[in-house]
């Protein structure tokens, strides 16, 4: 194999935008590099799971009332780790945690950012050999530094981040993050250990072919969300329809593919959910800013998701995520945002 040597890290790649900021800080690209360096050791242990006994469930319950798994505690416990041990991050919050975790040490109350984190999304799809990820979301602090963060530092509008990631651990490691100035993937390469810049300036293509939605819960749906998915599987020369049903449940590969390929993911309310089942907090608000960037949208039907203020840090949205033009198709069943 021929190996193209031109090709950036991901260091080596924030290292060249700080260049262009001489007052940045790197804080931030610090940051990046310490959830990348998590993200390496989950990859690790996720492609050791069918081999070691590190499948099934500990027996202990999150605050989702979900039955955490072996591997969601390992992913959460990397991101945790790393992050308090750098001096990049004040705090964090994360899906598999009830409560924030303040990093209250001299560097730590120094530092401007906080992040919150899904350290493995899809996590029921482990046992079946199916991607995976991290999803994860920077914002800047809002109290002031000196002092620990608070719950206020975290109960911040999705609009406020600086940065928002994730990391898809399928058939390559791949690392997306983006910041005011776009959005950009990196592979890991597994033969130097480093993620390397192949998806540079990601652009969500307008349209597509592919919509992305649990279709067992199709009755348990709103009529106008029920009429949009009926469009989606007419023929209909105007849309391209009928379009290509995907569905993988884990978010993070269902969004991946769409913003690469072009596409809508959905996931509704239902009857007996009526915020459907994703977190604002640590799923919705980093996709959102993500595809929001690339020239995608992201809603909850209503509004835009990076508007929601929100009151706690579980709680949960119905989410419709995707190519500008495939969103505003479903607008027109579910109204206008
Ligand atoms: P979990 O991490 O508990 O496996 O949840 C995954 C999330 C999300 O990634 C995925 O799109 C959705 O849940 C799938 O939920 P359904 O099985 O209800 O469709």
């Amino acid at each position: 194999m021929i190996v193209n040597r031109q090709v950036l890290t991901l260091d080596e790649f924030t290292i060249k935008q700080l260049r262009d900021f001489p007052n940045a800080t790197g804080e931030l690209s610090g940051l990046l590099r310490d959830i990348g360096l998590a993200a390496k050791r989950v990859n690790v242990e996720v492609n050791k799971a069918g081999l070691v006994d590190i499948l099934g469930d500990t027996g202990t319950v999150n605050i989702q009332g979900e039955e955490v798994k072996k591997m969601d505690e390992f992913a959460n416990d990397q991101l945790v780790g790393v992050l308090r041990h750098g001096i990049n991050c004040a705090g964090i919050a994360s899906e598999e945690l009830d409560d924030i975790v303040v990093f209250d040490d001299e560097v730590s109350n120094n530092s401007k950012y906080i992040c919150m984190f899904d350290p493995l999304d899809g996590s029921s799809n482990i046992d079946v050999n199916v991607s995976i990820g991290t999803i994860f979301g920077v914002y800047r602090r809002v109290t002031p530094k000196g002092t620990p963060v608070t719950m206020d530092d975290f109960l911040q509008a999705g609009n406020k981040q600086v940065a928002a990631g994730y990391i898809i651990y399928g058939s390559s490691t791949i690392l997306v993050y983006a910041t005011k100035r776009g959005v950009n993937g990196f592979t890991l390469d597994p033969s130097i250990g480093e993620y390397s810049l192949s998806h540079p300036d990601i652009k969500c293509p307008p349209t597509g072919r592919i919509y992305s939605v649990n279709h067992g819960n199709f009755f348990q749906y709103e009529d106008p969300v029920r009429n949009y998915i009926n469009v989606c599987q007419k023929k209909n020369k105007s849309n391209g329809g009928p379009y290509t049903q995907r569905y993988i449940g884990s978010m993070v590969a269902d969004v991946h593919r769409n913003l690469v390929k072009g596409g809508i993911f959905m996931y509704p309310g239902t009857i007996d959910k009526p915020n459907g089942k994703l977190r604002l907090l640590y799923e919705c608000n980093p996709f959102a800013y993500i595809v929001e960037k690339a020239g995608g949208k992201a809603t909850d039907g209503k509004q835009r998701i990076l508007d929601i203020q929100p009151k706690e840090l579980h709680e949960r949205t119905p989410f419709f995520i995707g190519s500008i033009e495939m969103m505003e198709e479903l607008e027109s069943f579910t109204g206008k945002v």
